[in-house]
């Protein structure tokens, strides 16, 4: 499997560092035995060699803040299209920063690859969020996949059950915490840090995006209910089109006061059907402290579906972080690498 790592922040290094530590388990137990080609990175530096590259070395030297520019000889001065366009892949792994409402440049790095027929490992929210059906339309047309079971509380198993496990329920009501950061930063509020502090540590931990408004605006999670709203429930409207409010309003005192009348605050997703429409919204709702919701503390996310088959599925796991979010994407990959 040639691979083509198409940003190399966070996420991305946390999927490299998996893919170093597992390659004799994946050659082994899945028969997959796999190649990176190139790694194109806004910040970082760009790199290529159809041979095959050294990815620990990759990792290295990013670990140490240089650049993979000064990596053996294979420095690529193009930017992240051309090498889309140039590259002998079978998958690109797309993990450049999400953007909400525009969805660039990630759409198009993916529209490309499609379009040349590699396969797509994402975990960028904005694609999938807004362009889902084009680009599920287009990886079919073109015989190849396009995965994202990352978007939704990364490696947390959430829409590959919904998609398989699930696919003979009617799902009513999926709802809960998916995003990690909110979570994060109210969580360590109630422990008496400022709002300011426990940013910067949700930030520090890998757990926030580039801009860190996406996560306590609500955004985020918008476009994770969006996502679901679109995979599971066949919605066709945008982000926006939901309401949509975040964490920014709530104060120490009001994270004391709730809790002194026995409840929390958490930034609930949720989507649901009503009669023939598909809702969704997201906003800060007080939970009593009893519910199970109430106890999921720090980038822990937690969902509750609602199926006409087996009644209450919870879910609950990590919703951020470097190898977390990585996890996700290995599991895509050994998707597509031991597909018939
Ligand atoms: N910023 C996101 C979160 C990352 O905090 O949940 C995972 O999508």
């Amino acid at each position: 499997m040639r691979l083509l790592f198409i940003g190399f922040g966070t996420v991305g290094q946390g999927l490299a560092e998996l893919l170093v530590e597992k390659e004799e388990n994946l050659s082994k137990e899945y028969g997959i035995d796999f190649q990176v080609i190139g790694i194109s990175d806004k910040l970082k530096g760009s790199i290529y060699n159809n041979d095959g590259l050294d990815l620990k070395e990759a990792l290295e030297k990013v670990k140490s803040g240089e650049s993979l520019f000064d990596l053996s000889g294979y420095k690529y001065e193009g930017d992240a299209l051309s090498m889309i366009l140039k590259a002998e892949a079978d998958v690109m792994l797309e993990a450049t920063y999400t953007d909400i409402k525009t969805a660039e440049p990630a759409t198009s790095h993916i529209r490309k690859a499609l379009e040349r027929s590699i396969h797509v490992v994402t975990t960028n929210k904005g694609p999938t969020a807004l362009f889902y059906k084009e680009l599920s339309s287009l990886a079919q047309e073109k015989g190849v996949r396009f995965l994202f079971e990352g978007t939704v509380m990364s490696g947390t198993p959430l829409l590959n059950l919904l998609r398989e496990t699930l696919a003979a329920s009617s799902v009513q009501e999926i709802k809960g915490i998916l995003n990690g950061t909110t979570n994060y930063i109210l969580t360590r509020m109630e422990e008496g840090l400022s709002y300011e502090e426990a940013l910067k540590k949700a930030q520090e931990l890998g757990y926030a995006e580039a801009v860190p408004d996406a996560d306590v605006l609500g955004w985020d999670a918008l476009a994770k209910v969006t996502i679901l709203a679109k995979v599971v429930f066949g919605a066709r409207r945008k982000p926006f089109d939901y309401p949509c409010e975040g964490i920014t309003g709530i104060t120490a005192a009001a994270i004391a006061d709730a809790k002194n009348r026995g409840k929390r605050f958490k930034l609930i997703g949720k989507v649901w059907r009503e009669g023939s429409n598909i809702k969704a919204s997201v906003a800060p709702e007080e939970i009593a402290l009893a519910h199970p919701l109430a106890g999921v503390m720090g980038a822990t996310n937690a969902v509750t579906i609602t199926t006409d088959t087996l009644g209450e599925v919870i879910v609950v796991g990590p919703g951020a972080g470097r190898r977390e979010t990585g996890y996700s994407m290995l599991i895509d990959l050994i998707k597509i690498g031991s597909q018939k």
